[in-house]
């Protein structure tokens, strides 16, 4: 249970890469959350109306892409709430006894967010179900013909789930969270509102046109903008006056291997596997895994998502393609239209 701890919400950081990041970009407030509008709205009603009939707010579930603020939520949700946030995540849980221990310690109202909670073992996810819906746990003593259960009562609290991969939930757990909220990619404005706001805490001054640079190369993420606007300051300060204007940050990005689109190395890698290695495709993903040498899940977590929404990919009932788009985009020729016969179905995302 290393990566649980109960702290104070405004010295959490989520992620282990972003504990040396001193000072802290992720919003506190939703007032300062850019974005998501419709999400925060809807949440910000569900916590005011929490706070007015002095309730536990209803389980929650973030779901999307890393780097898309789920964690960040999580903890704007116990801040509005001013209750405690208990921060694990699915891996940490490895047996029943560590969720237990986690939750007989809840007070009411309390935020439980697990993190990852796609990768909770089954046993451990057992006994969320009555502990989402009955605030209630059942613990058995002994085994075979002694066997005895013992059912504990539990303070009411909200669980904050967040994931990569809703679908990998099973039904009877996400059915049990009452609000369930889906994350998408930030619109290049956004980007560019998340650039300025992080500029300005990091202390380094830029202009529209520079944060215009660095938002079209983010992959509609604000994790990436927030690593790039650091990889920028470092160029502005070493090789310019420390300003961030437009030169500066094409010229540093370029040095750090981003394309245009935003596209990163393993990005470009992939859709070449795909045009060069399988002529374009369709292909299994496990082929195109086995043939970088990554973890499928990394492609499917990391990799597709953008790739997808950018319409560089395309996912067919028979496999992966390169969209023609990305053929232009890396500059390859021998594009062929899938199949041509009618049967072909291409299935949206
Ligand atoms: N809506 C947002 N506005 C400003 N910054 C954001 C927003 N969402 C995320 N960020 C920034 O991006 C980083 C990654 O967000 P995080 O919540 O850790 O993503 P996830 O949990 O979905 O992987 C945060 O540290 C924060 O600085
Ligand atoms: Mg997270």
């Amino acid at each position: 249970m290393e990566d649980t701890n109960r702290e104070s919400c405004d010295e959490m950081e989520g992620h282990a890469e972003e504990l040396h990041s001193i000072p802290d970009l992720r919003p506190k407030r939703f007032s300062e959350y850019i974005g998501q509008k419709q999400i925060v709205e809807t949440l910000q009603i569900a916590v005011e109306a929490t706070r007015k009939r002095s309730d536990v707010l209803d389980h929650v579930l973030f779901y999307g892409p890393p780097g898309l603020g789920k964690t960040t939520l999580a903890h704007i949700i116990s801040n509005e709430l001013d209750v405690p946030l208990v921060h694990t995540s699915g891996p940490a849980l490895e047996k029943g006894g560590d969720l237990i221990s986690i939750l007989t310690h809840l007070k009411q109202g309390d935020v439980l967010f697990i993190d990852e909670i796609h990768r909770l073992p089954k046993i451990v996810e057992e006994f969320l179900y009555s502990a989402m819906e009955d605030f209630a746990i059942d613990i058995i003593f002994d085994k075979g013909m002694n066997a005895r259960s013992y059912r504990a009562k539990l303070e009411p609290f909200t669980l904050v789930g967040a994931t990569t991969r809703a679908g990998l939930l099973s039904s009877p757990l996400r059915e049990r969270f009452g609000i369930q909220r889906p994350l998408d990619f930030y619109t290049i404005a956004e980007l560019q509102k998340v650039i300025v706001r992080s500029a300005a805490i990091l202390d380094v001054t830029i202009d529209e046109e520079g944060a215009l640079e660095i938002a079209n190369r983010s992959r509609g993420t604000p994790r990436i903008a927030n690593q790039l606007l650091r990889r920028v300051r470092d160029f502005a300060q070493v090789r310019a006056d420390g300003h961030i204007n437009k030169k500066v940050a094409t010229d540093a990005l370029k040095l750090e291997g981003i394309d245009k689109l935003g596209l990163n190395p393993l990005d470009v890698r992939f859709l070449n596997v795909i045009i060069e290695f399988y002529k374009g495709g369709p292909v299994g993903l496990e082929a195109i895994a086995a043939t970088m040498q990554e973890e499928p899940d990394t492609l499917i977590d990391v990799v597709e998502p953008f790739l997808l929404k950018a319409g560089l990919l395309i996912r067919t009932s028979s496999g992966r393609r390169a969209t023609e788009l990305a053929y232009k985009h890396l500059n390859k020729t021998g594009f062929k239209k899938a199949g041509g016969s009618s049967s072909q179905l291409e299935l949206p995302q």
